[in-house]
């Protein structure tokens, strides 16, 4: 393989075939091939883009660097989530066991923080004794047993992406959408899923804060799942203010758990709701959306869905005690509470912010190694629309550093803008993207 010539072409806007995609990510993941040349590649590609074709080569061939799952041997539906990331975003924590109790089996592998935004695995790490460093083998076992498992990457899971991950990092091409699609669908597909449902959040809080990109994205995702066999649905969801209450991890943890308990706010509510009708419908456990919602309503109503989070926190090596007891988390040394400066309705909280605030906090990272803080978080007790009266509490922030505690607890007023009128609310599903000519637009985006 000439490496100098597949750059000329893609610089030219060129195409690659699929045996020099699958070539080029072999030789690169064994070493062969060196970083300064793929590097140049990623810029090229990063300037002329993918065709659907090479974005699903690229994505096959990752996928193949490493250990597929099989999961053909468990019966039923197996059907994951994926989010491209956000600010208060449990929503797998309370969607896998709710469409888990449905009778869908759903292999989750999740990630860590990454920048503003939060990672499934951080919060559940919050759980002590919890394990998400699990094995092929137990997760597989937990699938089949529970109906549901979330763990990490394992390191023989898309060696490739996680390399080719490490280079556009540094290199300035990390948010480049053929790029960014091919790594998420590399990992998902490795899952050894039959469907995916993919939630593309848009706004400041997400990494495609516009809603025409964020729904390229999505169209782009789909597309490779297309291609490689699976079905896809994607749904544009709103991230301009953090979603639900809590930010942190075992903040995130209790929210989920009274989600779970039927005591959710109106924003977590409808993503899962309209991801769990999704999940159902590609599972062929539902014929419409109003069926699929009664299915999930029975199994959160008569606690079917806090059950199975129970029995995966039991299997994961946590003390399911928690879902009654939530001292069992990590506690804060530190609250402070954040009052209203005047009197009014709450226009915007700026979910970037927060986001960044966090990570000073030890929510999330600063460098690859940092230790996250599981205490840390914010609880936001008034959302974009309500009424706050002047002095009234619309924020905590706690933590185990007083000093990080007081230093958010300070900046966080300048994020949440109160004033003299309610803004309209637009609903949080966005659009729904199915790669057919169905796909819906509910309101203008960003
Ligand atoms: N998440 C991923 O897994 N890959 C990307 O490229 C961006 C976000």
């Amino acid at each position: 393989m000439q490496l100098y010539e597949l750059i000329r072409r893609k610089r030219d806007k060129g195409r690659l075939s699929d045996e020099e995609i699958e070539e080029l990510v072999t030789g690169f993941a064994s070493g062969k091939v060196p970083d300064y040349q793929v590097a140049a590649l990623l810029m090229a590609i990063f300037f002329s883009g993918m065709a659907a074709e090479e974005t699903a080569a690229l994505t096959l061939a990752m996928m193949n660097s490493g250990d597929v799952f099989d999961l053909s041997d468990i019966p039923g539906p197996k059907v994951d989530k994926h989010s491209t990331g956000g600010v208060g975003d449990k929503v797998s924590l309370i969607l896998a066991p709710l469409v888990a109790a449905c009778g869908v089996r759903v292999p989750m592998v999740s990630g860590r923080s990454l920048g503003h935004t939060g990672g499934t695995l951080d919060k559940l790490e919050s759980i002590p004794g919890l394990r998400t460093d699990l094995s092929y083998a137990q997760f597989k076992k937990n699938v089949s047993n529970t109906g549901l498992c979330i763990m990490g990457q394992t390191k023989r899971m898309c060696p490739a992406d996680r390399k080719l991950y490490a280079l556009r990092d540094v290199t300035a091409t990390v948010d480049s959408i053929p790029l960014i699609a091919a790594s998420i669908m590399s990992k998902k597909l490795a899952e050894g899923v039959d469907a995916l449902v993919l939630d593309v959040k848009t706004g400041n809080g997400a990494f495609m804060s516009r809603t025409a990109q964020a729904r390229k994205l999505g169209r782009t995702m789909i597309a490779i799942g297309t291609r490689l066999g699976k079905k896809v649905v994607a749904l544009v969801t709103d991230m301009s203010e953090p979603l639900g209450e809590a930010v942190g991890n075992a903040v995130e943890i209790v929210e989920a758990i009274e989600a779970l308990k039927g005591r959710w706010r109106p924003d977590i509510e409808e993503v899962t709701l309209a991801l769990g009708e999704e999940m159902l419908t590609l599972a062929g456990l539902a014929n419409s959306p109003a069926q699929a919602r009664r299915l999930l309503m029975r199994a959160l109503t008569r606690g079917l869905a806090l059950e199975k989070f129970r029995q995966m926190v039991r299997a994961q090596g946590g003390d399911p005690k928690l879902v009654e007891d939530y001292a069992i988390l990590p506690q804060p040394a530190c609250r402070i509470e954040v009052r209203a400066a005047t009197t009014g309705f709450v226009r915007s909280i700026d979910a970037l912010q927060v986001g960044l605030l966090g990570v000073r906090m030890g929510i999330g990272r600063q460098t690859l190694d940092a230790k996250v803080d599981h205490s840390a978080g914010f609880l936001f007790r008034k959302k974009v629309g309500d009424r706050a009266a002047k002095d009234e509490v619309i924020a905590e922030v706690q933590g185990s550093s007083e000093a990080r505690v007081k230093e958010a607890a300070s900046r966080l007023p300048a994020f949440i803008i109160i004033g003299g009128t309610a803004p309209r609310g637009n609903g949080m599903v966005v659009a729904r993207l199915d790669g057919s000519a169905n796909s819906r637009n509910n309101h203008r985006g960003h």
